[in-house]
């Protein structure tokens, strides 16, 4: 929140899959209202508890938070995000978030996954490719969710990486207040990063998923022949960020001297 404050007059920070927009409440006391500008966007599904949210907002005269009933994926987003988080946004939610972060350029992405089912379900429908001995770490219902939960954070680190941040993933608090606890941090530094992108398109040709991530942003695995993926149009302006020859530029507000961290 400070680097944006910081670089930006008006930062704009999305809470995608706000739910009760605690958090967002949490952000906007501490960070954006003694700074008179900067504005928070809350993306909920269920409209319910967009007006409670609302009503609490007016209560409290933070008029700079606004709130949509929303999926995701269908939300009204400006063109620019500065800040994007999301707490426990179910399932593929997280993945939709991801996907509006990285076409609205946002420069910092901060999301804790919830529970995952996607790519367990594809691990089960198909065996591992390649040699060795991969399936083994998936043959139990069990073995799958958690190797799918961890399979599906891997590939949307690898995924923020492609796009040009730089990840960080960590703990978001003690084990024992949430077994839901990845913290995935994404600082972008770069227009794009081929070298994550070809291990990422690697992994997921060994692996054999192709999770919601992936398909809504066009990203094939390697060897894939063109045009036989993914379900789903890839998201207008997600190609402007991978053009090649672009690999290492710094992104429109790059940290300075970040360049040299990364590619
Ligand atoms: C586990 S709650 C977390 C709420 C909040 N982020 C928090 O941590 O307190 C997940 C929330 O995401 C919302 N949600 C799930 N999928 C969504 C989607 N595709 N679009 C919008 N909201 C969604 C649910 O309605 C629910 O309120």
């Amino acid at each position: 929140m400070e680097d944006v404050q910081a670089r930006h007059p008006n930062p704009l920070v999305v809470d995608a899959g706000s739910g009760n927009a605690y958090l967002g409440f949490i952000v906007y006391e501490l960070f954006l209202k003694d700074a008179q500008a900067g504005e928070l966007l809350s993306i909920e599904g269920r409209p319910e508890l967009t007006e409670r949210a609302k009503g609490r907002a007016e209560r409290l005269h933070f008029d700079r938070m606004r709130f949509q009933t929303a999926h995701i994926d269908a939300a009204q987003y400006p063109e620019r995000i500065h800040v994007l988080m999301a707490l426990h946004a179910c399932d593929t939610a997280t993945d939709d978030a991801l996907v509006a972060a990285i076409k609205h350029g946002a420069d910092h992405v901060a999301v804790v996954p919830c529970c995952q089912a996607e790519v367990a379900a594809q691990l089960k429908e198909k065996k591992a490719r390649g040699p060795g001995s991969m399936s083994l770490l998936f043959q139990h219902p069990m073995h799958r969710r958690e190797f799918g939960s961890h399979l599906t954070n891997v590939i949307r680190a690898l995924t923020l990486e492609s796009f040009g941040y730089q990840v960080t993933v960590t703990e978001l608090t003690g084990w024992e207040h949430s077994l839901k606890n990845e913290l995935i941090l994404g600082r972008r530094v770069h227009r794009d990063n081929r070298r994550a992108r070809l291990q990422l398109q690697a992994l997921l040709a060994e692996t054999g998923v192709q999770p919601r991530l992936t398909r809504l942003l066009g990203i094939m695995p390697a060897g894939a022949a063109e045009g036989s993926v993914p379900e789903g149009p890839a998201p207008e302006g997600s190609g402007s960020l991978t053009e090649p020859g672009s690999e290492g530029e710094a992104a429109p507000g790059a940290v300075p001297g970040a360049d040299e961290r990364e590619a």
